[in-house]
């Protein structure tokens, strides 16, 4: 179920193709990646962007290497415990499982039948995974072609295991949980302007619970949950793409073969 070797190399947007070149596109391959980010606080010196960017980023990669077709980034996700910051958009949790149900739907319809989300963003994985059920349900109910293929799955990049190892080394215990540096890394490398904003904080408050915004604010006052971006380098940030989009494109073509 691979794409057409001419095409890898480059990465298949499907916002740049017309409906006859996605139709063509699914007799070859029946797979699509689907980048999911979240547009909220990075601490006092990281770009709100920064989940929807690195998704994208590592989506573009795995697509190039893979030839698998991508879809536009899902830049609005489930972040409502950072509403206490400016800037932060946040989708409640039955909104964001109802709007990716509905994408997922729309693909089912076509013909695709592996869709392969990757994820920026540790707070949208609950409500991804409830969406896929309800999405099963409805390709079923609905009788699709695809109803016995079709399967969804949500890989996050910060969690590839050499991506976690190679944070953990760098940056100990400094890594933290939120505005992390290895993440800010890959910012970095994509954003190369965001690097200006970068300047020595003070000691970030413990990684700890997670309750609702309020509690959010005055138990992380700056946005961080035991993290010093400050350690984040554009370098590292290369690494990092370059060993989740390596791990990910194999997973990738995993599943694609699954039965
Ligand atoms: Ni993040």
């Amino acid at each position: 179920m691979s794409a057409n070797s001419d095409l890898i190399h480059n990465p298949i947007l499907l916002e740049l193709l017309s409906w006859p070149e996605v139709k063509e596109y699914l007799t070859k391959c029946k797979g699509i990646i689907l980048p999911i980010g979240s547009t909220e606080q990075h601490g006092p010196t990281g770009a709100i962007g920064t989940d929807a960017m690195t998704a994208k980023a590592v989506a573009l990669e795995v697509g190039k290497r893979s030839g698998v077709l991508v879809a536009p980034t899902q830049s609005y996700g489930m972040a409502e415990h950072h509403l206490g910051f400016p800037g932060t958009i946040s989708l409640q949790s039955s909104t964001l499982a109802n709007v990716v149900h509905d994408i997922l739907l729309s693909l089912a319809r076509h013909g695709f039948e592996r869709i392969f989300l990757i994820n920026g963003h540790g707070g949208n994985i609950a409500t991804v995974k409830s969406a896929f059920s309800k999405v099963y349900k409805s390709v079923e109910s609905l009788s699709l072609p695809v109803s016995t293929r079709f399967r969804c799955k949500i890989v996050s990049w910060f969690l590839v295991p050499d991506v976690f190892r190679e944070a953990k080394q760098l940056y100990g215990e400094f890594e933290g949980q939120h505005a992390t540096p290895s993440e800010i890394s890959l910012t970095l490398y994509l954003e190369p302007s965001l690097q200006k904003k970068l300047c020595k904080l003070p000691k970030p408050a413990p990684s700890g619970p997670i309750y609702d915004h309020e509690d959010f604010r005055r138990r992380y006052p700056d946005g961080r949950m035991g993290s010093d971006p400050f350690l984040a380098n554009p370098n590292h940030g290369e690494v990092f793409l370059e060993k989740a989009s390596m791990a990910l494109k194999e997973e990738l073509c995993n599943f694609l073969k699954e039965q």
